[in-house]
């Protein structure tokens, strides 16, 4: 089949980053599956869906309208929601704790299963998310797990928002970080741990270069 890798993890760990350049390196597709989070509750949030309506959360999930345009395979690509472009929105804050909270309903991790998989297209596909290796792709040949230290993921989301024009406190990132871990390491579904065959890769002390040929060891091995 296609081969695909997965590469799992909580926030802040650099799987966004190490995708993106990992796909680049081969030119294969790529899956942000968060990106499909944070889709469905600024969606929902747009329609005036309660966050709190499972249900209705779920069918938003599955009417999703979305585009993910690549000029370029392993370029940055443009998310665009119902004709609207919505790449830097989606990124904010306020949107990741949205996500974070659709994301802990099983029917809307259901409704959004069949659409994850369709990204598995030739030449092969880099999926970036929390459950890849364990639940989305549990064939996939190559299955990453990325961590790094709470204080060094609330650096890196840090200097990663204070890019995008937003001065949030490093110490209110990190709180939100150990909270994050604590919700998606012990919800019920789906729940944030490395897949059996996983390489674990902590990279609290590696610099992206480093993290990326590690990846790309691992996969040609
Ligand atoms: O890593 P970060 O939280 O900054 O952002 P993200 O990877 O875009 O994920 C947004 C939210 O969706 C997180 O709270 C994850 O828990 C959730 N998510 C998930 O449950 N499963 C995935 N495959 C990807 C993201």
């Amino acid at each position: 089949g296609i081969p695909v890798i997965t590469l799992d993890g909580p926030s802040g760990s650099g799987k966004g980053t190490i995708a993106q350049l990992t796909a680049q390196a081969l030119g294969w597709n790529i899956l942000d599956s968060g990106a499909l989070y944070r889709l469905t509750a600024l969606s929902a949030e747009r329609q005036g869906v309660d966050l709190a309506d499972e249900n209705a959360v779920a069918k938003v999930a599955e009417t999703l309208d979305v585009r993910f345009e690549a000029r370029t395979p392993g370029q940055p690509v443009s998310v665009i929601l119902m004709g609207d472009d919505v790449t830097l929105e989606i990124r904010t804050e306020t949107c990741g704790a949205m996500a974070s909270r659709v994301a802990a309903y099983p029917l809307v991790r259901a409704a959004l299963l069949q659409r994850q998989r369709d990204f598995q297209s030739a030449p092969g596909l880099v999926a970036d998310g929390r459950d890849m290796g364990t639940v989305v792709f549990p064939d996939a040949p190559c299955k990453i797990f990325m961590t790094a230290s709470a204080e060094v993921r609330a650096r890196r989301r840090y200097d990663q928002l204070k890019q995008q024009g937003e001065s949030v406190k490093i110490s209110h990132l990190l709180n939100e970080i150990k909270e994050r871990d604590e919700r998606d390491m012990n919800r019920s579904n789906a729940p944030l741990r490395p897949a059996d065959d996983a390489v674990v890769l902590d990279t609290s002390d590696f610099s992206v270069d480093e993290v990326l040929e590690k990846v790309l060891q691992i996969w040609s091995s």
